[in-house]
């Protein structure tokens, strides 16, 4: 089994300069990751699909230093300094320092921007973490250039998840499991693998548009979220759902029920958000037009049969699913009927992805 000694960077070149970029897409949670352990270490496993347009695209330029004893960088958000992204960032390198030594002998200039509005709701943390990851990876490729495929992507993975649990998810692969399952024998807590069976060809091209309901900050981060799991009254029953929805999930997601698919998504959406409610201090992070978007998709589901359903992040947007050949009644359904609902009428047409990309310089 593989274990956090084996991410543990040793013996390396060095090199003078070197100048890399990566995209790395976003991803919208199936089963959702929310409870934590130390260490960024889930409470429960969780699924992913990977998403194809919401990307963050992150340049890391690499020059050498005289001196190695603090980290050095400047950040650069849509070619702009943006210090507010700065302490992040360095609390990054510092969980990352001892896995990736080699971090304080360089200056690096990071430059990042998003295919997705600043503001609009999305969460930035798992795209732009990937792609840090990824960049980090490419300097240790070029240090130690013996490095397998495998190893820099788990690798990759790895330090994503230190950054931002979700960001595990969003390395490699269109649907991707973080968290150890017990029937997912390559699953585990420490990085996110590609779900290692058949995709039924009913997901193939599945559509993800994101009716985008509230852009203003949330009240309570993601982080204040997880931590509120510890003492939650209904956690425990919460976790083993979780790995009981992944198992029923495994299946449907090779034998294509979208009924099945349905009640699984939804369910855990709004469990996700009971949780919020129950915890102590509790929060609502759904917005009336979260609630109308949703009962409409239930009344055109009920009269229409089209298999489409929703799910939440941490936030009021809406995500609504559906499979590729249902996309010209559904949007049409979503332009008559719940763009009204977002902030400005504004909504994100994606699709399941493949995973993080190199661009060549
Ligand atoms: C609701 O990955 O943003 O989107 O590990 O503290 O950075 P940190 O949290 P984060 O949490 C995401 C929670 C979620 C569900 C999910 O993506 O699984």
């Amino acid at each position: 089994m593989v274990s956090e000694k084996d991410f543990i960077s040793t013996e390396m070149a060095s090199i003078e300069k070197g100048s890399f970029q990566w995209s790395s897409p976003s991803n919208i949670a199936l089963v959702k990751y929310w409870g934590k352990k130390e260490n960024q270490i889930p409470a429960n496993p969780s699924i992913s699909f990977t998403l194809n347009n919401c990307k963050t695209i992150t340049k890391l330029d690499v020059s050498k230093k005289e001196t190695n004893y603090t980290f050095s960088f400047d950040l650069l958000f849509e070619g702009k300094p943006k210090e507010d992204f700065k302490p992040k960032i360095q609390k990054f390198f510092e969980r990352i320092e001892k896995y990736c030594p080699y971090l304080k002998q360089y200056h690096f200039t990071i430059d990042t921007e998003n295919t997705f509005p600043h503001s609009s709701g999305i969460a930035s943390s798992a795209s732009g973490m990937a792609a840090l990851s990824m960049n980090i990876m490419s300097l240790e490729k070029a240090l130690n250039p013996t490095l397998t495929d495998d190893f820099f992507y788990q690798k990759a993975s790895f330090l994503a998840r230190l950054g931002s649990g979700s960001a595990c998810r969003s390395i490699k692969g269109n649907v991707v499991v973080w968290g150890k399952h017990s029937e997912i024998s390559t699953s585990s807590d420490l990085f996110g693998v590609a779900f290692p069976l058949q995709l039924h060809e009913n997901f193939h091209n599945y559509q993800d548009t994101i009716l985008l309901v509230d852009k203003g900050e949330k009240q309570v981060s993601s982080t204040v979220g997880h931590d509120l799991m510890h003492n939650h009254p209904y956690a425990s029953t919460r976790f083993e759902q979780a790995h009981t929805n992944l198992s029923a999930l495994k299946k449907v997601l090779e034998n294509g029920n979208l009924d099945e698919f349905i009640k699984i998504i939804e369910s855990e959406a709004l469990t996700l958000h009971a949780m919020m409610m129950t915890s102590m201090p509790y929060f609502i992070l759904m917005k009336p037009n979260t609630l109308e978007i949703i009962n409409k998709i239930w009344k055109f589901r009920n009269e229409t049969n089209i298999p489409i359903c929703f799910t939440l992040d941490a936030g009021a947007n809406v995500h609504v699913l559906y499979p590729e050949n249902v996309s010209e009644k559904v949007l049409q359904f979503i332009q008559q009927e719940l763009v009204g609902h977002c902030q400005n009428g504004n909504y994100i047409c994606d699709q399941i992805g493949n995973g993080s990309q190199l661009i060549q310089l």
